[in-house]
């Protein structure tokens, strides 16, 4: 890239804390919103303007901040130009309320729609349109909620932080979204008026021993579908490398969102010491020391960032990480300085334990997910147990049951595997045990590698979906539904 790459952007001084909407109501235990998706010009790179879509003008849209037990109302106006929804990433709620194709029509342009439902779990959930995923989420349509609960433990100041990625031309322009894939559109297009419109065939010739270098006759667009967008400026709640500051001692909770199409941030700040303390679906049952964190799109964590006399200046990175057809290249990437003010003190003792995790009871039945990809009719396609989205046999459970899923990736690359509306456990990856307990919705699942995972349907019967979390890999195949009845 030439002399103005992105990558080459100054660091961002300025403040970078993420909007915050007005609260309608008032009274406490209610949140209402008016949110409204629209088209608006930012600026990622100095003195350049960039068309985005936003959640009320700005990108990321902004943090909505509740309580456990709290109602949230969003009063959503669509004026893009194309239909969209919102999906809720992570929370529990009734099936209505989830954005999705399997229970909700598109909005369309300059149509609204009332999202309303009570907040159950602590945690950083975020939303996004659950149509053309790939390209509105692209476009700078996303935000985060957060949950606090009511007896959390203290763990110092603070911070949001959502990664991202853009892809910019030259002129500080979105490179074009990819063209959506015709079987979608259908699909979301007629929900509840027929059948859906077939999908590409799925007895396409498995593709094995692919990487980049290896695919001649694939176009770039073919390829960007592979491997999934990843942009040429990394973000930090929209800004290129914002600066923290911490004092010997200090102790700031940062909670994480990986936000990027495709890329996956594999976390590393030399000269501080890291706990993780929560994933998806809150805190753990207690902090685990970490030397570095993948943090695969779509997923969260929380980590208690803490200085000590031995640090110094530094830059929270992202390492190289391999997720498939030679996608590992570049070397660390910058996402945030870190500026050490010095002195003495130590910080106190992060406490023990955290709350506790109940195991998940005994699963009813165990199903195979197989996670493969093959070569469409013009390019690329993602399947799950040789089925592509929206031409799919859904799953079938009944309230109240545990299951556990093994979910084998028979592909070259990984995938990130998120289920809506429900949490689950990890029992095993790559045959080992998993040495703790969490809830999750949203886990890597490493090319070639199998996972079990076990989930309980206790409330919500409904049409749920789960898909890989590379949203050109939903957008073409690697999708499916869930209904769970009462
Ligand atoms: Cu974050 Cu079905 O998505
Ligand atoms: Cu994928």
């Amino acid at each position: 890239m030439g002399g103005s790459s992105p990558a080459q952007t100054p660091p961002y001084d300025g403040p970078w804390e993420l909007a915050r909407p007005e609260d309608r109501d008032p009274s406490p235990g209610i949140l209402e919103i008016n949110l409204e998706a629209r088209p608006a010009e930012i600026e990622y790179l100095p003195g350049k303007r960039t068309t985005v879509w936003t959640y009320n003008g700005t990108v990321p849209g902004p943090l909505l901040e509740a309580r456990v037990g709290d109602q949230l109302i969003v009063h959503f106006k669509n004026h893009l130009p194309e239909p969209t929804t919102i999906h809720w990433h992570g929370l529990r709620l009734p099936a209505e309320m989830d954005g999705s194709p399997a229970t909700q029509k598109p909005i369309p342009p300059e149509g609204s729609f009332e999202y309303r439902f009570p907040l159950l779990d602590a945690g950083l959930f975020w939303f996004h349109p659950h149509v053309r995923g790939d390209a509105q989420v692209e476009k700078g349509l996303y935000g985060v909620i957060l949950v606090r609960g009511a007896d959390e433990p203290a763990l110092g100041e603070e911070r949001v932080l959502v990664l991202d990625d853009v892809l910019l031309d030259e002129a500080g322009k979105l490179v074009e979204a990819s063209p959506p894939n015709p079987a979608m559109s259908h699909a979301e297009g007629d929900k509840g008026k027929g059948p859906a419109a077939p999908a590409p065939e799925g007895k396409a010739a498995a593709m094995t021993g692919m990487d980049h270098s290896g695919m001649p006759g694939m176009s770039e667009e073919a390829m960007r579908r592979m491997s999934g967008r990843e942009g040429n400026l990394v973000l930090v709640n929209g800004k290129p490398r914002p600066l923290v500051t911490l004092k010997a001692g200090e102790r700031q909770r940062w909670r994480l969102v990986n936000t990027a199409n495709a890329r996956y941030f594999r976390l590393s700040l030399p000269g501080y010491s890291l706990h993780l303390v929560g994933v998806d679906g809150g805190l753990l049952e207690a902090p685990r020391p970490i030397e570095e964190l993948l943090l695969a799109r779509g997923e969260r964590a929380v980590v208690v960032v803490t200085a000590t006399a031995a640090s110094k200046d530094a830059a929270l990175v992202s390492l190289p990480y391999e997720r498939g057809h030679g996608t590992g290249g570049g070397g660390p990437i910058e996402l945030l300085r870190v500026r050490y003010l010095g002195g003495e003190a130590t910080a106190p003792p992060l406490p023990e334990t955290l709350r506790t995790i109940s195991p998940l009871p005994s699963p009813v039945r165990t199903r195979t997910l197989r996670l493969s990809e093959a070569e469409g009719p013009d390019g690329p396609i993602f399947l799950i147990n040789g089925e592509a989205y929206p031409k799919i046999t859904p799953l079938k459970a009944r309230l109240g049951e545990t299951e556990d899923w093994e979910i084998i990736n028979e592909s070259e690359m990984d995938h990130p595997f998120h289920l809506h509306g429900f949490f689950f456990q990890v029992l095993e990856r790559g045959g080992a045990a998993e040495p703790y307990r969490a809830w999750k919705d949203t886990v890597n699942i490493p090319a070639k590698q199998a996972l079990r995972l076990r989930v309980s349907f206790q409330e919500h019967a409904g049409g749920w979906m789960y898909h890989c979390h590379i949203l050109e890999h939903g957008e073409w195949g690697m999708m499916g539904e869930l209904e769970v009845s009462p």
